[in-house]
């Protein structure tokens, strides 16, 4: 198990008080399917149900997302927990106090550090918010905040803050709490000196925003020049609690909201956000000026499958949408993007027009369809035949990626109205199109083969090797039967891994679950084990299945050895020659006797 600092017998006691089906219920509901539960995957969109749960292997697999885990898998993808996290929120469920007394000193050290980095961040926000509403240079800030329709209790509910323009406000401050400039430089706090020792404070003379995990966390900052200095913002760099493509700026506070109005709002900056919530568009979160990624998406579509970007109307804003478009339709969400004025991001658009004629705009927003056409035409004369036949052929892999028959038609309609077309002659592309694809299916879009990819693929995979381990598990008193056989030897990669870890857990326990996996292999593992498995004799099973294993593995040996025996000969190494002939002489003994 992965979990270093926690015994393994409190993970067992754990285990052993919880079941998976309970615990997944409370996400998503299940109906019972033969031996398996089933029901509709909160990973991904979908209108059937291929979300697997198995009571008796204690494992998860969504045969649409590939997703997959034991218990602790789950609520670390559900709740965007770490491992640790997770095992203790199952230790609360389950009534079980976890002993921090039996953690080693070193292991009680990582956690304390962690806990402490969240410390010094969160001081670091009172300290930022303290120097806004306290200090001179504080009331600069807060009159451009005024200035910019942010009244206070915004401010409150955004921990905003300010910091002066000296070099050590922080350090000094941080320093009389007992925590050292190292430790701020560890959080991106602090910088060390170039010519001397000793370090000075990243930020300075800026307008502070605390940065938060999805719980509400604080774990970094950015930071915001008053005037038309540069750079306009200045960003906590990755630090242990930090990593750029992770967080949605917001999300703590809007989840709520999202989930009531089945709809997230996805701008570019802090300051659009900040102006949502201040005209009472609460459901809006920001990627912060960055590319949106697939992991940020996966945060907010546990909430909603709709989004509307709201991206300032400028080029990088227009781009940056395409590019966010691309990544939410790919992982199944109903995006559509919003068009303001030229010039305005969200914020601008909301102190001019205000909150109705905001989200009426939203409600307008451009489908997946309409806005590709839109990028589509860009710079292309489609009064020339040439022109429409290019913009089509851009369109068709979009157009093809529309499940539902409705979506299709009224897009292929739009298309049609837009380019001056007869519906039927785009249908007919679109034929044309999907026909061409599946003489090549090497023309797949590349989007799709990466989705495909990452789903674990079984087909790979040595057949008779997963059958095996599905009998393993399935029956644990295989475990000797088949290591006097081999045992590792008799896989190859990367199910030799998989084998080599689970063989290590029976050693030390006895038996295997599939609670007992870690994260590494738990996905690859429910893959092999759900599904219908459905063999009476395991014990008579078994042994066809090692003999098959070992005679896979001596025709394995076999063939190296005749290559090396080429070789040898090539070299004329004859001491090496006849010691490699005793060895084939000795294969072929042994596979008589396996299979006379
Ligand atoms: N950004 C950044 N560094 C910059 C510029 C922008 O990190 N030098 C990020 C910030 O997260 C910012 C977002 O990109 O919030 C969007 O940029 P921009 O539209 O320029 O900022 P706004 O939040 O709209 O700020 P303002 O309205 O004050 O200009
Ligand atoms: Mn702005």
């Amino acid at each position: 198990m992965a979990a270093g600092f926690i015994p393994q017998e409190i993970i067992d006691e754990i285990v052993a008080r919880s079941d998976i089906v309970d615990v997944i219920s409370e996400h998503l509901l299940l109906k019972k399917t033969g031996r398996n539960y089933q029901g509709l995957c909160p990973f991904h969109h979908e209108k059937t149900p291929s979300f697997v749960v198995s009571p008796d292997k204690q494992i998860f697999r969504c045969f649409g997302c590939g997703v997959g885990g034991n218990i602790f898998s789950f609520i670390m993808q559900s709740e965007g927990l770490t491992f640790p996290e997770a095992v203790e929120k199952m230790a609360q469920k389950a009534g079980i106090s976890l002993p921090q007394q039996e953690m080693s000193e070193n292991e009680l050290k990582v956690l304390q550090k962690r806990e402490r980095w969240y410390k010094i961040n969160e001081l670091t926000a009172q300290y930022y918010h303290k120097v806004l509403l306290d200090t001179k240079w504080g009331q600069k800030a807060l009159g451009y905040l005024k200035n910019r329709g942010i009244d206070l209790h915004i401010i409150e509910k955004f921990q905003l803050g300010a910091v002066l323009s000296d070099w050590d406000g922080l350090i000094n401050f941080m320093g009389k709490k007992g925590v050292e400039p190292r430790e701020l430089h560890q959080m991106g706090l602090a910088l060390p000196r170039n010519s001397e020792k000793g370090y000075y404070d990243r930020f300075r003379g800026r307008l502070m925003f605390p940065i938060w995990d999805h719980s509400g966390r604080v774990i970094a900052f950015g930071g915001r020049v008053l005037d038309d200095g540069e750079p306009k913002y200045l960003n906590s760099p990755d630090t242990p609690l930090f990593n750029k493509g992770q967080y949605l700026y917001g999300l703590h506070l809007a989840k709520g909201s999202i989930r009531q109005a089945d709809l997230a709002i996805m701008v570019e900056g802090y300051m659009d956000v900040i102006a949502c919530h201040q005209f009472g568009v609460t459901n809006a979160v920001a990627s912060l000026g960055t590319a949106l990624t697939s992991n940020q998406a996966r945060a907010l579509m546990r909430h909603t499958y709709q989004v509307a970007i709201a991206y300032d109307a400028d080029v990088a804003g227009s781009n940056a949408a395409l590019r966010g478009l691309d990544i939410l339709a790919d992982l199944g969400c109903q995006v559509r993007v919003v068009k303001f004025p030229k010039g305005m991001d969200p914020d601008d658009f909301l102190r001019k027009s205000g909150k109705e004629k905001f989200e009426e705009l939203v409600m307008q927003g451009e489908s997946f369809i309409e806005y590709k056409l839109f990028k589509a035409m860009e710079n292309v004369n489609t009064s020339s035949i040439e022109g429409k036949i290019k913009v089509i052929q851009s369109i068709l892999p979009d157009l093809a990626k529309i499940d539902s028959p409705v979506a299709k038609e009224s897009a292929v309609k739009i298309i049609a109205i837009k380019l001056g077309l007869a519906e039927a002659s785009i249908m007919d592309e679109l034929r044309k199109y999907f026909r061409e694809k599946q003489k090549f299916p090497q023309n797949k879009d590349r989007k799709q083969e990466k989705r495909e990819n990452n789903i674990v693929n079984l087909r790979g995979f040595n057949k008779i090797q997963v059958q095996m381990l599905r009998i393993l598990f399935e029956d644990n008193s295989i475990f000797p039967l088949l290591e006097n056989a081999g045992g590792v030897e008799l896989f190859t990669p990367p199910l030799d891994n998989v084998f080599q870890r689970i063989w290590k857990v029976y050693q030390v326990k006895g038996k295997v679950t599939g609670t007992d996996l870690d994260d590494k292999d738990s996905q690859l593992l429910a893959a092999i084990l759900i599904g219908d498995f459905e063999i009476t004799n395991t014990t008579k099973a078994a042994a066809d299945y090692i003999k098959n294993l070992q005679i896979n593995k001596l025709n394995k040996d076999y063939s190296d050895t005749i290559r090396e025996l080429s070789e040898a000969e090539k070299m004329g190494d004859s001491e090496k020659l006849n010691q490699l002939l005793s060895r084939i002489e000795w294969l072929i003994q042994q596979k008589k006797l396996l299979a006379p």
